[in-house]
């Protein structure tokens, strides 16, 4: 028997867990033709500011050990372009759309919750851990007052649930969910990218041109693990984990450690097919194990004595 895959988020159902992360999919038509997107639990569009951004200059990637070092800056097309462009060819597909919102200032959040309202997506993603911006992102998530007041103020002009993307560049992120979590945020995404840098020994020049950037990728793992796990510890709010998950395998440990959903960043820059390929695995992870309820993973991580 095929096992159910399917999860809710704030009431909102998903058919399986895996969701491609804000950033690395585009609007999801750059895959569509190497991926049946309808096969997606939901997609997470490349983050959006009120006015069109150009981002940061060039070199803005740099590979790592086991991970990439990003500092786009938020190049985007506006939300105003997004409404009317590339929304449309996204809701042909049955999949759940997450809008990633960005901004330098509360009110410029707010201006694009507003728009977005009559909007047919499902949830607001609340960017507040770019690091590769002078104003806003990062600068929002670091501190729970900030965090508290700017989820406040989204969620009164935000229509679709809020979820509040959170930055691993704090010292306590436990603080910082339930700050989110006491401003009313719906959902908590997490991790955003692990501030980082490289440097070109020979040139002894940095490699990004911003000098320092936000790794991803399979490195980050066991840093957003324990985020996770630390945050399902404090919240009541779902969470969507996301941090170097480019296996089945991977989705299971972060629905272990308390997520309901995940999302796959990195993963999708190797291979185009990456969320599928890790769906069809955790399906073959479940078979395999008698799991017959994706949800019978949730928060499911058994912490015995080692003595
Ligand atoms: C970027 O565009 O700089 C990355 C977005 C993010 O880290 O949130």
């Amino acid at each position: 028997m095929k096992p159910r895959m399917s999860v809710k988020i704030c009431g909102v159902s998903f058919k399986n867990p895996v969701i491609a992360a804000s950033g690395t999919f585009g609007f999801g038509r750059e895959y569509a033709e190497y991926v049946d997107l309808n096969m997606l639990g939901g997609i997470a569009v490349k983050g959006l500011t009120l006015l069109p951004r150009k981002g940061n200059p060039p070199p803005r990637i740099a590979e790592t050990s086991s991970g990439i070092l990003n500092s786009v800056g938020l190049q985007n097309p506006g939300v105003d372009y997004f409404i009317e462009h590339e929304l449309p060819k996204l809701l042909k597909y049955d999949t759940r759309i997450i809008v990633n919102i960005n901004g330098n200032t509360i009110d410029e959040y707010c201006r694009i919750a507003e728009k977005l309202r009559d909007v047919p997506i499902h949830f607001l993603e609340l960017n507040i851990s770019c690091p590769n911006v002078k104003q806003g992102g990062v600068a929002f998530g670091t501190h729970p007052d900030v965090v508290y007041d700017i989820t406040r103020s989204v969620k009164a002009h935000a229509k679709q649930p809020v979820l509040v993307k959170l930055t691993p560049n704090v010292t306590d992120i436990k603080e910082i969910a339930i700050a989110a979590e006491k401003a009313g945020g719906d959902g908590i995404s997490l991790i955003n990218t692990v501030l980082g840098m490289a440097i070109d020994a020979k040139k002894r020049r940095p490699v990004l041109a911003n000098i320092v950037g936000g790794l991803s990728g399979p490195a980050i793992k066991p840093i957003a693990l324990r985020m996770v796990w630390e945050v399902a510890q404090v919240v009541s709010i779902p969470i969507i984990g996301m941090g170097g998950i480019t296996t089945g395998e991977d989705v299971v440990e972060f629905l272990l450690a308390g997520a309901t959903a995940v999302g796959v960043g990195t993963a999708n820059l190797i291979s185009p097919t990456a969320c599928i390929d890790i769906v069809n695995q955790l399906e073959e992870y479940m078979v395999q194990n008698g799991i017959e309820d994706v949800n019978e993973l949730i928060g499911g991580l058994e912490i015995k004595s080692f003595c």
